[in-house]
């Protein structure tokens, strides 16, 4: 991708590698993408595709989470392989330069032009959870059930730093707007509860607004409307739409919902396999798109015109055919090859290069040119 001064995000030659009951897991390959100031980019693509580990990735919490799975599965192979992965790591080295997977983050991302992944866990959390924030699914159990709400937002807005130099009055309004924005009623008697006592869309938008707090430069969000209402889900999209206009915001939304994605993004990475195989603008991927992939993937989710012609044809509406290929034993060349009814004798060997077809165009398949023609 062309270098860019307003970039923010930079994620390049990404790999995330779980390792789990012996085996290593190509959660996350060769991902790499910009975020530009004020932009919004969406993680598209079906489940277990490894949209959320880029974001993990991002927020500096997939080793460790990844070293508390290895671990609670007890084999002693694992303590082996993550010590390699340490002492590969301290020389520099990178799996394929030791001749095997191992389990990790390999590549780099930038934020604002320091790479996240050399910096220790201290250094992170200075930029984690106050230039860059989550809104994550929310359930109960994203919030602690035994702290008032008050308590936890508040205190979320002190660790992020730049609220908590304001006196404790001008704290409470900046808290009380946020929570206006994301419409939680009357916010004086709502802080009062316990996580407990309030509704999963309740929770959400009070995620939605901690996130927002800090006033980040970032925000990640990881499927913010999936177990809500509509009427929530229009609530969260649209405090998240005023707060990058008024604060130019950029936004990293991780979804596999075709109208969340239409409706939040400009450009969108379409990912499978733990592959970005589409990157583009988002009207031109999600109306004319130009890897098989992400052709079927979107027929899945049939517009009303769609469906009439669908209709008109007598045709049946056809979904990805088979399953997706195990992550723990990915099929050598195109990971798409086994259910591409493209696939010919070169998608067998190689991963296609993720080349620019055309500017700001993004694909990583041998056919594109053959297909499109
Ligand atoms: N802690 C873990 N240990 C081992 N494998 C994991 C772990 N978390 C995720 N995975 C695997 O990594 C792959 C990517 O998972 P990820 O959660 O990133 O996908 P996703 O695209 O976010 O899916 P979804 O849309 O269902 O949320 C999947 O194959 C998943 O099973
Ligand atoms: S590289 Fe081959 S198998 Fe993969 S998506 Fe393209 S045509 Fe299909
Ligand atoms: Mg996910």
């Amino acid at each position: 991708m062309s270098p860019s001064e307003d970039v923010v995000l930079r994620v390049d030659g990404l790999s995330a590698r779980y390792l789990n009951d012996g085996k290593i897991i190509k959660a996350v390959n060769d991902v790499t993408f910009d975020v530009h100031r004020g932009e919004s980019v969406g993680l598209f693509g079906e489940s277990g595709a490894g949209k959320s580990t880029v974001g993990y990735a991002i927020m500096g919490l997939f080793e460790r989470m990844a070293r508390q799975m290895s671990s609670s599965a007890g084999d002693k192979e694992f303590k082996e392989l993550w010590k390699l992965r340490d002492d590969a790591r301290r020389r520099g080295l990178t799996s394929a330069d030791v001749g095997r997977d191992l389990p990790g983050l390999e590549g780099r991302i930038l934020f604002q032009g320091q790479d996240l992944l050399s910096m220790n866990e201290e250094d992170i959390l200075k930029i984690v959870g106050k230039d860059i924030t989550h809104i994550p699914q929310g359930t109960v159990m994203s919030l602690n059930p035994a702290l008032s709400l008050k308590v936890q937002i508040f205190e979320a807005a002190w660790a992020s730093g730049r609220q908590g130099d304001l006196p404790h009055k001008e704290l409470a309004m900046s808290v009380m707007e946020k929570l206006d924005l994301v419409d939680f009623g009357d916010p004086e008697v709502r802080m009062a509860m316990n996580p407990t006592q309030l509704s999963v869309g309740e929770v959400q938008r009070i995620l939605t607004a901690m996130a927002l707090l800090p006033r980040p430069t970032l925000v990640i969000a990881d499927e913010p409307t999936t177990a809500v209402d509509n009427t929530i889900r229009n609530w969260i999209l649209d405090s998240i739409a005023l707060a990058r206009k008024e604060e130019d915001l950029s936004l990293l939304m991780i979804n596999n919902d075709r109208t969340v994605i239409a409706e939040t993004v400009d450009k969108v990475a379409v990912m499978s396999s733990g592959y970005i195989v589409e990157f583009g603008d988002v009207a031109m991927v999600l109306n004319s798109p130009g890897h098989p992939f992400s052709e079927d993937f979107l027929l899945s989710f049939p517009t009303m015109e769609m469906m009439r012609k669908i209709r008109e044809k007598g045709l049946r509406l056809r979904g990805i055919p088979g399953s997706p290929p195990s992550m723990a034993d990915l099929p050598s060349g195109c990971t798409y090859r086994t259910r591409c009814q493209h696939c010919k004798e070169i998608c067998r060997t190689d991963v296609p290069d993720y080349r620019e077809v055309e500017q700001g165009h993004w694909i990583r398949c041998y056919r594109y040119e053959e297909i499109r023609d």
